[in-house]
């Protein structure tokens, strides 16, 4: 690797960014990390407010659509590795703003490969570009036998997957035809602090705590498979230092829940940790119209990642969603910042269409 120790890190405002910057940081006192990030209503520096005091954290406020700011930053910091997580990253926007996703998770994807492949031109294999993807490339699973594998043909169904599918393809192309030094990691399902409340988890958890009804998309009986986000982190750390240029690694928790034994499981916890009687928070599940071409089942195979780079999991379950609801409950403040402003509005009218 180039003798730089500079890290950029993409998305590091968001929800898994944020705790892939803390790992690196805390974990790494010898890399200069570097966070860009635009800071769209899904970023958040106060995600990241205990590490300002840290001498090898800097943030960079910035688009990577823009390509000629890309460029320069490029030029300016001989980055020795980049971790892509920036994205717009909920399917339910994708399904009402297809183009922010192609103009995000395609464009300043391919952005970036392209700054990174001028700046390392001279030393390329020093050099190496890690892209964070999802398993919803796969497609969805009928069988309930099956499991993604790295080798699942891809399939994407939504915007969004269609969009880091696209993103996926131009990664793998960059490493064929230039000789880009490349990783891709594909996960399932992430929750953990700091989840942004339009996602399933902190939403339900937010609603519960406004009494307000928990919208159950059709009939509740969608899979998908669950990760700690630290978990998520924790794999990202191993696949960059340990990873095979070229490969993808499959990350997944083999935690597959139907959303409504979720949502169910979920309410009981909120009712214990909130001194309620049992079932009173179940009380507030409404079933609404199905998602647009929701997606039946995920389920990862993580078989490689464990058996080749020692990677497994290290929460069950109930003891994550524990730790979750715990954060939120002792984080209120940050609920309320980034349910309020501008996102308000925006949060209203999601909620008025359920
Ligand atoms: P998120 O929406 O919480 O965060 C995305 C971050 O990217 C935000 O901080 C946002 O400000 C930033 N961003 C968006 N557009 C940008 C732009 N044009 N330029 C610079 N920054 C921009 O997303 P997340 O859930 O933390 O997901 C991170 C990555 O992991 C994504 O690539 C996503 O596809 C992937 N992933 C997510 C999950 C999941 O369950 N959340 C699972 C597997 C993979
Ligand atoms: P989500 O958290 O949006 O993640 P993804 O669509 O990327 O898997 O949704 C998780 C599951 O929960 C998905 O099957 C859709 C469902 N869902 C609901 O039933 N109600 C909701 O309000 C939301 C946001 C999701």
């Amino acid at each position: 690797m180039s003798n730089s120790n500079k890290i950029l890190i993409t998305g590091g405002a968001g929800f898994i960014g944020s705790h892939v910057v803390r790992r690196f940081v805390t974990t790494y006192p010898d890399y200069q990390v570097f966070n860009l990030d635009a800071l769209t209503y899904a970023g958040n520096l106060e995600n990241l407010s205990d590490l300002e005091a840290f001498p090898n954290y800097t943030f960079v406020k910035g688009d990577i659509t823009d390509s000629g700011f890309v460029e320069d930053l490029f030029i300016e910091h001989d980055f020795k590795g980049v971790i892509h997580l920036a994205a717009e990253s909920h399917v339910d926007r994708s399904i009402s703003d297809p183009m922010a996703f192609v103009m995000t998770n395609v464009v300043g994807t391919v952005n970036l490969l392209n700054a990174a492949r001028r700046a390392w031109r001279n030393d390329i294999d020093k050099h190496l570009f890690y892209h964070i993807s999802t398993d919803e490339v796969y497609g969805e699973l009928h069988n309930p036998e099956e499991l993604f594998l790295e080798t699942t043909k891809y399939d994407p169904r939504s915007p969004y997957s269609a969009s880091k599918a696209s993103s996926d393809h131009f990664v793998r192309a960059y490493h064929n035809t230039y000789g880009m030094p490349v990783v891709i990691s594909n996960c399932s399902n992430n929750y953990g602090p700091n989840h942004f409340p339009e996602k399933l988890i902190p939403l339900m958890i937010h609603n519960v705590l406004n009494d307000k009804p928990l919208p159950v998309y059709g009939k509740g009986e969608n899979i998908r498979d669950w990760l700690f986000v630290e978990d998520h982190a924790r794999a990202i750390d191993v696949i960059f230092h340990k990873g095979k240029n070229g490969e993808t690694y499959n990350i997944g928790g083999h935690n597959e829940w139907k959303n409504i034994d979720l949502v169910k499981l979920l309410c009981k916890i909120m009712d214990e940790k909130l001194g309620r009687e049992e079932n009173t928070s179940e009380g507030l599940i409404q079933y609404v119209t199905d998602r647009a071409g929701h997606d039946l089942r995920y389920a990862i195979d993580a078989t490689k990642l464990k058996k080749e780079l020692g990677w497994v999991p290290s929460l069950q379950f109930s003891e994550g969603l524990t730790k979750t609801v715990e954060w939120y409950l002792s984080n209120t403040e940050w609920l309320n910042n980034v349910t309020s402003g501008a996102y308000k509005h925006y949060y209203e009218e999601m909620y008025d269409r359920r």
